[in-house]
């Protein structure tokens, strides 16, 4: 391994590294950007690839800005914070395109990014773990390191509501009092693993999780949660998660309600959603509310009363949202409790065209004989099946609409529906859900002939 080189930053990798080339060969170097000029150090070399850290910025990019956290190098969370915000949204596009065309063959128009209202104090759902220091047992929670499981203990996180720096400070100084001890991850003991708050922006009320190492409930665990409810102010329930499992999943199975609600309520595109302590929902919700609205006006412009099949559901946001616009939505989604919440949510807004199913997405369409006019598809990030993929396009009559987190999974979908199942791509609108991080939204309209 060379010591040091000078490189410069050509292009930025889906992974947020910016990309130089020695003797032909990719460097991908942590923290920079295209068009700077960097003293690196290789830290790991493979016969295809090498990666390296910067020691030296010799000539910034002109799309260099000084982060406004002043964790953003050492937290491994906005790793494209010191990249100006609209730069960060044409790097997004660029991920998106080489995508489609690099792993899923085509060559489609990718429409510009849309911004999200909001980059700083954005995200709604805060998951931080949870250790304590060797000597003086301190409590640390923050997020890990970049590539380690090492903890950046945060006092001050600027993308999330101010609220929640308050209630994790609250956890860290007061859980000792309670003798609660932090989580050791290479011995599985210790308590408290994980601090999961999710905070709503229509009433900035807070639900706190605390995911613990026992199976059980003590009565020191009670009495903290008690007194998180009763000395904080803006807290909707505190529930205790069980997981003493040796794993890197957050969650276990079951949760209790210890006081207070175990949802949040929150208000997007004209409707109110019951949000719970483990169910899935779009982390921003403003971008989220992009993203609704842009799907509803899609199927208004096209559609004159449309059956629609929403599937991976979660709490049925987008059936809920697109309730107003279609004649008929029937989700699917295999979470027990996000489809309790959704049909908490179809009353909370007296909506009665919508048919919730729990089950296995697959499972389902295997099973189902009634066809669709659209079947939204918004799978985890490993994306879809094969096998998934041939009963949707059996069930549907004209268009998938492909909301997908992972743009190497939509694109190799992308692949194999036209490919194979003689789709055509008519559109593929990326959105900024995860500002300042590598991550990137996209929605693709897709025709069945
Ligand atoms: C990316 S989330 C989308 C949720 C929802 N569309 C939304 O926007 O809030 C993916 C959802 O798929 C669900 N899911 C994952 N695998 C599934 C499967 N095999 N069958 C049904 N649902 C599944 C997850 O529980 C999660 O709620």
């Amino acid at each position: 391994m060379q010591e040091e080189l000078i490189v410069r930053i050509e292009s930025f990798s889906n992974l947020g590294y910016g990309i130089a080339r020695v003797n032909g060969q990719v460097v991908f170097v942590e923290n920079s950007c295209p068009e700077d000029i960097v003293k690196i150090k290789i830290t790991k070399e493979t016969k295809t690839y090498s990666k390296a850290v910067v020691l030296e910025i010799i000539s910034p990019s002109p799309f260099r800005v000084k982060p406004f956290c002043a964790m953003q190098k050492i937290c491994g969370s906005c790793q494209m914070q010191f990249i100006d915000y609209d730069f960060q949204l044409e790097l997004k596009k660029q991920i998106t395109k080489d995508a489609i065309r690099n792993i899923g063959g085509l060559d489609i128009l990718v429409n510009d990014v849309i911004a999200s209202p909001k980059i700083r104090e954005y995200r709604h759902k805060i998951q931080y773990p949870v250790s304590q220091t060797k000597v003086s047992k301190r409590l640390l929670a923050g997020y890990y390191k970049s590539g380690t499981h090492d903890i950046v203990n945060i006092k001050h996180c600027p993308i999330q509501p101010e609220i929640c720096d308050k209630i994790i400070d609250y956890i860290r100084c007061n859980a000792f009092n309670f003798g609660i001890t932090g989580y050791n991850e290479k011995k599985n003991s210790g308590d408290l693993r994980h601090v999961v708050i999710r905070n709503s922006s229509y009433n900035s009320k807070n639900l706190v999780v605390l995911v613990v190492n026992t199976s059980e409930i003590s009565e020191s665990l009670k009495s903290f949660a008690l007194d998180i409810y009763n000395n904080l102010s803006d807290i909707a329930g505190v529930c205790i998660n069980f997981n003493n499992k040796k794993t890197n999943v957050i969650f276990g199975e079951s949760t209790i309600c210890v006081v207070g609600d175990d949802y949040i309520e929150d208000r997007i595109a004209g409707k109110t959603f019951r949000i719970g302590p483990d169910t899935f929902f779009q982390v921003n919700p403003l971008s989220a509310e992009n993203i609704f609205n842009y799907v509803n006006a899609y199927i208004a412009r096209n559609f004159a009363e449309a059956t629609v099949l929403d599937a991976y559901a979660g709490i049925t946001a987008f059936g809920i949202c697109m309730s107003d616009v279609c004649k008929k939505v029937v989700s699917v989604e295999e979470n027990r409790k996000s489809c309790a919440l959704a049909k908490d949510t179809l009353r909370l807004n007296s909506i009665k065209n919508i048919e919730i199913n729990n089950m296995d997405a697959t499972l389902f369409f295997k099973q189902e004989t009634r066809k669709f006019d659209i079947v939204l598809l918004d799978p985890p990030r490993k994306g879809c099946t094969k096998e998934s993929l041939d009963e949707v396009v059996r069930l549907c009559k004209k268009k998938i609409i492909y909301v997908s987190c992972n743009p190497a999974t939509l694109a190799r979908d992308l692949k194999y529906l036209t490919e194979q199942k003689g789709a055509v791509v008519e559109s593929i609108q990326p959105f900024d859900m995860f500002c300042h991080t590598y991550h990137i939204e996209n929605v693709a309209i897709i025709n069945i002939c």
